[in-house]
């Protein structure tokens, strides 16, 4: 007999899962751009990692959000742009650009080879502009640089460096942490800082053939900030609208962990600190709703994922891709499905070689770890309704005294034209659970259903490499069909189930 059962309630919609929920992040810092994704010995006439490009074209990212983090509010983008033996090397004040070097930024790739690279692997590019050391001029010439179709000097300029069309850069997120390494700002500071850059940045909107400027506000995981930030932002009283369309922030989880060293029952920890991404999306969602209502202003988490205490070893953030790790992206997945009536975007950090990355490379290769296993498996929910699920799952009580028990069953539901699509993860590292599923409504029948699962072979601290990552792909999974759908899950599983109609 099953010990978990999940209800799929297949009339119950939540809204569409944003396809740029699966977005990422990638940001000058120790090997992800920078020998990462670009290098200067690359064979490809644009510097690009052909190998890298590849894995990442066929992942098909919907948005990639660039140049930082930290590094956003350094950076001057102006530095990165024309003939590339005229750019200014500056140093980078928080990263490293590489295992052996000075944390110094060559401005090797700049904006164009951004944007570059966003129509090569087909995805939607996200630029953080500098709000922190930067002003309200600089974030608009920006904008004008990249989007500006009419005859002035920096759309000129733009011609000049190759790009005759505008890109159309829709994303524009004015800051970053900057409660934090981008400027150590309170609420209110921030706030009325932000409204003096949407204020031209916005405004150059009106410029735009196609009016599409989405801009994006810095959150936080202390969320009496983000309410007292949409306070004092949406603090209207002489009457001036300005556009604020995305409030964000990050959730990093397992800092004092080391995957290789840890025991079961800190796996345990990490997977339920994984699961917090839960409240923090509620707690911003209510911050917003507070002030305005969801719709108007989308939530974002523009940084999330694993960083463990080994990545702090040297400032190139590089840590090993595990099983664990792709295990807690299933999860953090399933959550976002759950709350795609707020989401309107995710950035998982960082694209290539840092933290938990979904692209790793040495000299000679580029390979896909665990987490971009996950990420394909349920890349058929992106654009899909969905729908609510009801879970029974075994649990497991967690050390300390405020701690909740860890669920070990976790899923998500999503309808299309008839068909179900249902993800679900076993984070029970030591025990196989076996579940049920019902599907209301429908009453599926063998030949129209589906599975696959992820990691059955593998030890939750299992390791991926240039040698084995082919190991880590997708395997059929057994799916009784008996009126309803039953399915034992290995230990540290995550697996995928399409219902046709
Ligand atoms: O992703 C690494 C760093 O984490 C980013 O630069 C910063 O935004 C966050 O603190």
């Amino acid at each position: 007999m099953a010990n978990a059962r999940i209800t799929v309630h297949t009339a119950a919609a939540i809204d569409r899962i944003a396809p740029e929920v699966h977005g990422h992040f990638s940001e000058h810092l120790g090997r992800c751009i920078y020998e990462g994704i670009w290098t200067s010995d690359s064979a490809d006439e644009g510097g690009f990692r052909e190998d890298v490009v590849s894995l990442l074209s066929d992942l098909e990212i919907p948005v990639l959000r660039w140049p930082g983090g930290c590094f956003a509010d350094d950076y001057h983008w102006e530095d990165g742009v024309g003939p590339r033996e005229e750019r200014p090397r500056r140093r980078n004040l928080f990263w490293a650009q590489g295992p052996e070097e000075l944390p110094e930024e060559s401005n090797a790739f700049g904006t164009d080879e951004f944007l570059q690279l966003c129509e090569r692997i087909g995805t939607e590019p996200y630029l953080a502009a500098n709000v922190g050391s930067g002003d309200p001029q600089e974030a608009a010439d920006w904008v004008e640089y990249c989007n500006y179709d009419g005859d002035t000097e920096l759309a000129d300029r733009r011609r000049e460096n190759g790009h005759e069309e505008p890109y159309g850069v829709k994303y524009w997120g004015l800051g970053n942490e900057n409660w934090g390494c981008g400027g150590r700002m309170s609420p209110e500071q921030y706030a009325r800082e932000y409204r003096r850059f949407a204020t031209y940045v916005g405004t150059m909107d009106n410029l735009m053939l196609d009016h599409e400027l989405e801009l994006i506000a810095c959150g936080f995981e202390n969320h009496e900030w983000n309410r007292r930030f949409m306070e004092e932002v949406r603090d209207n009283k002489w009457g001036v609208e300005f556009p604020l369309d995305h409030l964000t922030l990050h959730h990093y989880y397992g800092r004092t962990m080391t995957v290789s060293e840890a025991d079961e029952e800190q796996y345990d920890e990490f997977l339920a600190e994984a699961l917090e991404m839960e409240y923090h999306i509620e707690r911003i969602a209510a911050a917003i709703d507070a002030v305005a209502t969801t719709r108007d202003i989308g939530v974002i988490i523009d940084e999330w994922g694993a960083w463990h205490y080994e990545a702090n070893a040297d400032n190139g953030l590089e840590q090993p891709g595990t099983v664990l790790d792709a295990l807690s992206a299933a999860a953090v997945l399933d959550i976002f499905n759950d709350h795609s009536d707020v989401l309107t975007m995710t950035n998982i950090a960082q694209t290539v070689n840092v933290l938990q990355c979904l692209v790793e490379t040495d000299e000679n290769d580029a390979w896909a770890r665990p987490t971009y296993r996950v990420f394909d498996l349920y890349a058929p929910h992106k654009g899909n309704e969905a729908v609510q699920t009801s879970i029974e799952t075994p649990t497991r009580g967690l050390d300390g005294e405020d701690e909740e028990d860890l669920p070990f069953v976790q899923a998500s539901a999503s309808t299309r034209d008839g068909a179900v699509y249902v993800t679900l993860t076993n984070l029970d590292c030591r025990e196989a659970h076996s579940v049920d599923i019902s599907v209301e409504g429908l009453v599926p029948d063998a030949a129209n259903v589906e599975g696959s699962v992820l990691f059955a072979d593998h030890e939750p601290d299992a390791e991926v490499n240039a040698d084995n990552a082919d190991e880590f792909g997708a395997r059929p999974l057994d799916v009784d069909v008996d009126g309803t759908l039953s399915v034992d899950l290995e230990p540290a599983t995550v697996a995928a189930i399409t219902i046709e109609e």
